[in-house]
């Protein structure tokens, strides 16, 4: 893609992986189950029914990751830190081994010069706290709180950027969809996790404070997809409405603007499901931030009308995944986090991504093309210039993923990598998407 656009100076150029998606060595080392080890057993609850104990072997495999994050070109990489790795009881009693893979990560990752991003929970409660009632039970702001503390005290400076949690959103999937860990279907706990995780994720800011880190930064990382109307009708406006506040507006209210909006709480309290909270609640929640991480993939369409939304998906502008291709996505969220909570700290785009379904295309030496996947983030990193262009405060992106690994309840069978992972002899292959990337941002160096 030709652009003559210029990134500040220290733009941070990313890739994004979990630790639950790419580790594996599930029982290796002194690690305990997490909620996605056990709810990968259920029958139906993921693609084939798959599990994450192998996943992309990267616990026995870090150099063959570092060594794509070279090629590729990137200055940062956004990762996780398994609790139940280093925390086999989920609180208490440190594992060393897990701290020793972590911290060779990370001492590889800065003598490469490659900015480690590092999330404390990106979905894999260690399974000792689930049975103790999980993100249900307010305990999980301690124990949190508590992990928090241990991994700031471990790793402390040698990490210029945490994030607490990622997608809090995941927690409602997880206790009241059940498409998620650890699996229940009730709207009560849903909204009770939802709201624990984020007086959590408060505590663990704390804690940071309290450390007193000289060359560390701290944020959260939160999923925004913008309602847009289909009609003008005043029932699709009604319905944006009530759909941002259930989704995004959960989450950025309280940690944004200290607060849940009168909607929402009218909303859930007519419902019946409104969760139980403390007044402190909300100064936890709202404890400063050093950063936003924004995880952007696309805008969601809605209508009332079920005709509008049938003649909508079959005019509009849809990958072959059939999701919509609108990568002004990007450069709406951030505006409207600006606009809505007028925010003063930098943001990071924490993740952008798509995925192919199923087998991929591959040319004759053998290379997958994801032109789909190009035209996606092309279009995405256009987005990201309008709104630096604009003035807005943007200080990395992150493509997810690194590789295909493992995407939760899909399994295998979405690959949101840049380059493929071959399951028998575990080596990574860049997809034609990795060398656009990498030509990218190596115009922008
Ligand atoms: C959100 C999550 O943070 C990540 O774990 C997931 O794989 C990607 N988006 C793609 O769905």
């Amino acid at each position: 893609m030709e652009s003559s656009f210029k990134y500040p100076k220290d733009f941070l150029w990313g890739l994004a992986t979990s630790a639950g998606q790419i580790e594996g060595a599930a029982t290796e080392d002194g690690r305990t189950p997490s909620i996605w080890d056990v709810f990968a057993t259920k029958p139906g609850k993921i693609f084939k029914g798959e599990t994450p104990t192998v996943a992309c072997d990267s616990y026995h495999r870090f150099d063959r990751d570092l060594e794509m994050l070279k090629y590729i070109g990137v200055n940062s990489y956004r990762m996780s830190i398994s609790w139940s790795r280093v925390l086999p009881e989920g609180t208490g009693k440190l594992n060393p081994l897990g701290l020793d893979y972590y911290k060779r990560c990370f001492e590889k990752l800065l003598k490469a010069n490659i900015t480690p991003n590092v999330t404390l929970y990106h979905w894999d409660l260690p399974q000792v706290l689930e049975e103790k009632g999980g993100w249900v039970n307010r305990d999980s702001i301690e124990w949190f709180g508590e992990y928090a503390e241990k991994m700031f005290r471990e790793f402390g400076d040698l990490i210029p950027l945490w994030t607490t949690v990622n997608e809090p959103i995941a927690t409602y999937v997880g206790y009241a969809l059940g498409g998620f860990a650890p699996g229940h279907t009730n709207e009560v706990w849903g909204n009770q996790a939802r709201h624990n995780i984020l007086v959590a994720h408060g505590k663990a800011v704390e804690a940071f404070r309290e450390e007193n880190l000289k060359d560390s930064k701290i944020g959260v990382v939160i999923d925004i997809w913008k309602r847009h109307a289909i009609t003008d009708s005043p029932e699709d406006a009604a319905l944006v409405i009530d759909e941002d506040e259930r989704n995004w507006k959960f989450y950025c209210d309280p940690i944004l603007a200290g607060k849940y909006s009168d909607y929402l709480l009218d909303r859930l309290t007519k419902e019946g499901t409104v969760m139980q909270m403390k007044p402190h609640d909300f100064e936890l929640t709202s404890q400063t931030l050093d950063f936003f991480g924004l995880n952007v993939y696309n805008r969601v369409p809605v209508s009332v009308n079920a005709q509008a939304k049938a003649d909508f998906s079959q005019g509009g502008n849809f990958l072959n995944n059939r999701t919509e291709y609108y990568p002004d996505a990007l450069y709406e969220a951030v505006k409207l986090l600006h606009e809505l909570y007028d925010i003063k700290i930098p943001v990071y785009v924490t993740e952008n991504g798509t995925y192919s379904i199923g087998a991929e295309k591959v040319d004759e030496n053998g290379m997958v093309e994801d032109d789909d996947r190009i035209k996606y983030v092309s279009g995405f990193l256009k987005s990201l210039e309008k709104a630096l262009a604009e003035g807005y405060d943007i200080r990395g992106y992150y493509l997810w993923s690194l590789m295909d690994n493992f995407e939760w309840s899909a399994g295998s069978n979405f690959k949101f990598g840049i380059t493929q992972l071959d399951k028998e002899t575990m080596e990574l292959k860049p997809k034609k998407s990795a060398y656009f990337y990498k030509d990218y941002i190596n115009s922008k160096k």
